[in-house]
């Protein structure tokens, strides 16, 4: 009996954690550190920094261009006349790993109709 009330204290935490981490895809190293890379290279345009901004740059997710890897990493080294280049910032395996971490985020969902 005590010792059921004892494992009861310590699992819930463990539970609830669990859970937590049920609502988004589990990531592996590579698309973890492409998500910090992002994070840290790519927010100031591609994320909103709250509900109801607009960023400079399109969202970003798996229907990215086409869902064309090679076309993501051209645009990200090479970079367009609105977006600069990343080739001599990350080798190829950083930019490997952010087109790794792209690939797992869902397509936006459509805009809401007005
Ligand atoms: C200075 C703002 C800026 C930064 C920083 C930036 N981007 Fe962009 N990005 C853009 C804009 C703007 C576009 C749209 C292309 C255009 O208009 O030239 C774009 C387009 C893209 C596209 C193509 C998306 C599509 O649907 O066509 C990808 C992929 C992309 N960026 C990835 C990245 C990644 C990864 C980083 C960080 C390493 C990054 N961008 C940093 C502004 C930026």
């Amino acid at each position: 009996m005590r010792h059921s009330i004892l494992a009861s204290l310590f699992l819930t935490p463990v539970a609830s954690a669990a859970l937590a981490q049920n609502a988004a895809p589990a990531l592996d190293a590579q698309q973890t550190l492409g998500r910090q890379l992002l994070n840290q290279h790519c927010a100031i345009c591609h994320l909103k920094p709250q509900l109801g901004a607009t960023t400079y740059g399109p969202p970003l997710g798996v229907e990215s261009l086409g869902g064309d890897e090679a076309a993501m990493r051209q645009v990200i080294g090479e970079g367009t006349q609105r977006m600069p280049g990343f080739k001599y910032k990350f080798d190829a395996a950083g930019i490997d790993a952010i087109v790794a971490y792209i690939k797992t985020v869902a397509a936006p969902p459509a805009p809401a109709k007005q």
